[in-house]
């Protein structure tokens, strides 16, 4: 049994993506749009989501994920006009490589801002929305059941180098979306996570160091929805790299450390 429903096609459902002006989302978003779905895309650049999606029929919600409210309000407007969605991918991320000896604590704070805890904001936004309805409609053969789909990473696995902040919030964010799947599975509502290796995007192009198993935005989209039609909870690729990441997450402290300690040189 697949831990969430497979979700085979986009055709008809009313998507959103919360990242959607550049990167993965922007690919996954126009896959989604491909497939026939009722496309919401959000960002708080106006003129790069007008540019990615001129189509009049992709719904632009422009807010920044940090405001507090602010999915709130978004989802506010969209429900009474038919566009709550029904399916969510949280796309949205910040990234800057962070060596530990200059580290900068307000480039910290905003990393673990964006990353997680503006998660949070949007998951109540959700809810609020989502759970009055939720149990009917699992019930509901007719119609699709809610999911909400984190985009993590591979390193929340374990604290990586140059990734003081970033590791961090990603491992909260792991954490995060595993309680969700716990409680909300039973109130009828489908969780799942994305944790992606290296994937070539304007995050990763401050990156100075050769990126091992880079794959390209599109192809990370395909992957995420490829996870989805098999219901599984956690999506990760690209393979080659991601069980690799995953092994060193179960090795003992003493031979991660050496590991990576050989790793950086
Ligand atoms: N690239 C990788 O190698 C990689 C690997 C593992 C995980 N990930 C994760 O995958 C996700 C997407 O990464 P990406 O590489 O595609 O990044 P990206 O190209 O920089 O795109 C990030 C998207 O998030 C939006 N965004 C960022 N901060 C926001 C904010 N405060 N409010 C609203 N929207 C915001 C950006 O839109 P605006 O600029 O218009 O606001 C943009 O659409 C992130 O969560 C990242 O951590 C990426």
């Amino acid at each position: 049994m697949p831990l969430n429903t497979p979700i085979l096609s986009l055709k008809g459902r009313t998507v959103w993506v919360v990242g959607a002006s550049a990167g993965i989302g922007q690919a996954l978003a126009e896959q989604a749009l491909a497939q026939g779905a009722r496309l919401i895309v959000s960002g708080r650049r106006a003129q790069a989501l007008a540019e990615a999606f001129p189509s009049e029929s992709v719904k632009h919600m422009v807010f920044d994920i940090t405001e507090r409210g602010g999915a709130q309000r978004v989802l506010d407007a969209l429900a009474p006009e038919g566009w709550l969605p029904d399916l969510v991918f949280w796309v949205a991320g910040d990234y800057k490589p962070q060596p530990i000896a200059d580290f900068s604590v307000d480039d910290a704070r905003q990393v673990i801002e964006t990353n997680l805890l503006a998660c949070y904001d949007g998951l109540r936004a959700l809810l609020n929305h989502w759970l009055p309805l939720a149990a009917s409609r699992a019930q509901d053969a007719s119609q699709p059941k809610f999911h909400l789909c984190w985009f993590s990473s591979v390193a929340g696995y374990r604290g990586l180098p140059l990734a003081l902040s970033y590791s961090a919030s990603k491992a909260g964010l792991n954490a995060m979306a595993e309680t969700c799947f716990v409680e909300l599975k039973p109130k009828g509502i489908d969780v799942s996570l994305v944790c992606p290796g290296f994937v070539k995007t304007r995050l990763t192009d401050g990156n100075a160091f050769t990126m091992p198993a880079l794959i390209s935005a599109e192809e990370a989209a395909q992957a995420t929805l490829r996870g989805l039609s098999r219901g599984v909870f956690e999506i990760h690729y690209p393979k080659r790299f991601t069980w690799f990441m995953k092994l060193l997450r179960v090795l003992p402290y003493r031979l991660y450390f050496w590991l990576v300690g050989k790793t950086l040189g």
